[in-house]
This record gives structure tokens, sequence and C-alpha cells, in this order.
């Protein structure tokens, strides 16, 4: 989850007892490693890193594969050699998917495990299609042979029950953990999530500044695509890279971190329909403690 996602995030989800992932975009082959060796020193729990296929080092890749049990691509066509190099590193390979052809692609190129996104999710969207029909369809094209995990728009127990029910064998969560203690979410980012509701996101192509050419939608918050239409500037502000602060234009695809500095309102807030039931700040351990509850709060609601 990009920013967001930070090494305690990841482990604290791990230590929680689910699977943490670790975005490795735009992480050097030496962050990457130490990232890597900090989350296995906070937990011994499982955790995968991610990558957007058309940001990819091939290095990484390797880095990951070596260190962490599971590498997942996003965002790119599945692609067999990329499959080959985690498995040629002892890893695991998942392939984040957003139809049932490119579910299918994904199992032809050797992926261990799927994950299908429905349109719900927050962040960029590969498809276009609501998640439920969307992974009846891939369970019958994928028909058994891979694990698939459901994504977008899942922040509840309910949510999470509905998807195993209707034949996932997992559920990814993603909105619901901007808000936990660990995240690494720009404060106010943080705040606009909580305050959200279920209709206050929009797809949108437009925070594709920074990010390679073609279209690419993404789930964001709709409060961000007016600030950012309202920016007298050129440029939102700024974040953190390589020991300075990179200047960021507006429409940038990067996420406001802790430190980012500017116009943090008309910043690209990646967030799900889900962002209605963010409601708090909270560790990550309660988090994922209530959305694997056998009764969720919003059921008692
Ligand atoms: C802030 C944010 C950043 C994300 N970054 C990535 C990413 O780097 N790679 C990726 O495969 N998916 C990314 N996603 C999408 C998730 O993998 C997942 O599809 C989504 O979070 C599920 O829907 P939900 O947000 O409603 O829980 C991101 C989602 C969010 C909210």
């Amino acid at each position: 989850m990009g920013t967001v996602g930070t090494a305690e995030l990841v482990a604290a989800v791990a230590n929680a007892g689910a699977h943490g992932m670790f975005a490795g975009v735009m992480v050097p082959p030496p962050a990457l490693r130490h990232v890597i060796d900090r989350i296995g020193w906070l937990t011994g729990g499982p955790f995968g890193i991610n990558f957007l296929v058309p940001l990819i080092d091939p290095e990484c890749v390797e880095i990951a594969a070596h260190g962490a049990g599971l590498v997942e691509f996003f965002y790119g066509d599945p692609d067999p050699a990329l499959v080959a190099r985690v498995h040629g590193a002892d890893g695991l390979a998942s392939w984040q998917v957003g139809s049932e052809a490119e579910a299918s692609r994904a199992v032809a190129a050797g992926c261990d495990v799927i994950v299908v996104q429905g349109i719900e999710a927050g962040g960029r969207l590969r498809g276009t299609a609501p998640l439920l029909p969307l992974l009846e369809r891939v369970l019958r094209a994928v028909a058994g042979q891979v694990p698939v995990v459901a994504a977008g728009g899942i922040a509840t127990a309910h949510g999470v029950r509905g998807v195993l029910d209707a034949g996932a064998a997992a559920a990814r969560v993603g909105t619901r953990f901007i808000a936990a203690q660990e995240s690494g979410a720009h404060p106010a980012y943080v705040e606009a999530v909580v305050r959200a509701g279920a209709l206050d996101t929009v797809i949108t192509d437009k925070f594709s500044v920074m990010w390679p050419p073609g279209p690419s939608p993404a789930r964001v918050l709709r409060s961000c695509v007016a600030a950012a239409e309202r920016l007298a500037e050129d440029y939102a502000g700024a974040i953190p890279a390589g020991g300075g602060m990179l200047p960021l234009p507006r429409f940038a695809a990067p996420a406001p971190g802790r430190q980012a500095t500017g116009t943090i309102e008309a910043m690209a807030m990646y967030a799900g329909v889900s962002a209605g039931e963010v409601r708090r700040v909270e560790p990550a351990r309660a988090i994922v403690s209530e959305l694997t509850s056998p009764r969720s709060s919003s059921s008692a609601g």
C-alpha cells in the first residue's frame, strides 16, 4: 500500500495472525533489503512483497523472493518469466487480477495464488467489475487450480465471511489499514478516510502524473480530486525521496505519507468504498481481530 504500508504495519498484521503485504513500489534494492530484514526482525509471521509491474526493478524481485515467502505482481499482464524468477528463489508467486481472463493467464503463467480485485477497492483498479460477480467468474475460470483471494470493499467480519462463503480462500483488506496506528499515511489522509462515507470515493484516472503513460484508473476520496482541481500552483507539495524532498506535481500518483509537506488534501488519497467502515484509528491487531471475529461490531449494531 505504498507509503501507507510501513514495515511496522506489515509486521503487526502478521503478528496478529493475518498475512502482511509490503508494497515494494519505487523502493531501491538496498532499502528493500533493509525493509525485509526489519519486517523479519519484527515478526516471525508470514508476509509478502508486492510490485507494480510498470515500475518494477528486476533486482528487487530476486531480493523479495529470497527474503519473503510471497511475491506478488499487479498492473501488468501475467508474465511467466517473472513467476519463474520468484520460483527460482524458492518463493511463492501471486498476481492481483481484474478479470477472469487475466486470472486464467496468471494460472497459466504458473502463479501459486491469485488475488481478484473488484472495483470497490481503493488504489489502482485493474478491472471494471464489482467483486462478487467477478469472484464467481474467476472461481469458475480457475476451477480449483490455485487459491483465490478476494479484494475490494471488504472492511468488516461480515465482508470477510461473505467472500469466504462465496468460495474465496482469503480476503484482502487495504483501506481499513490506512487508519491503523502503524500506518504510514499522513494524519490528514487518515482523518479524511475516517470522516468519509461509502459514497465519498470516486474512480478517476487523473492521479497519473509520475505514472507510466496509458489509462490508469484509481479509486480515491472525491475530496482530493476537488482539492487538486482547485490548486492554483503546479505542485501539491513534496515527499521524501533519496535523502531529500521531491516536489510532487499536481495529480501525482504517490499518496501522502507522514512526512509529506504542502497541500496534503490535494494529494492522491486512495481509498475504497470500505472507507465508510473506517471509523477510528486503532492498532492493526485490533483491526485483524475484529475482521476475523465470529461476530463483528457491525453485526451487533
Ligand atoms: C492506499 C492504497 C495503496 C495501494 N497500493 C497497492 C499497491 O502498491 N499494489 C497493489 O497491488 N495494490 C495496491 N492497492 C490495492 C490493494 O491491493 C487492494 O486491491 C485493495 O486495497 C482492496 O480493497 P480495499 O481498499 O477496499 O480494502 C492499494 C490500496 C490502497 C487503499
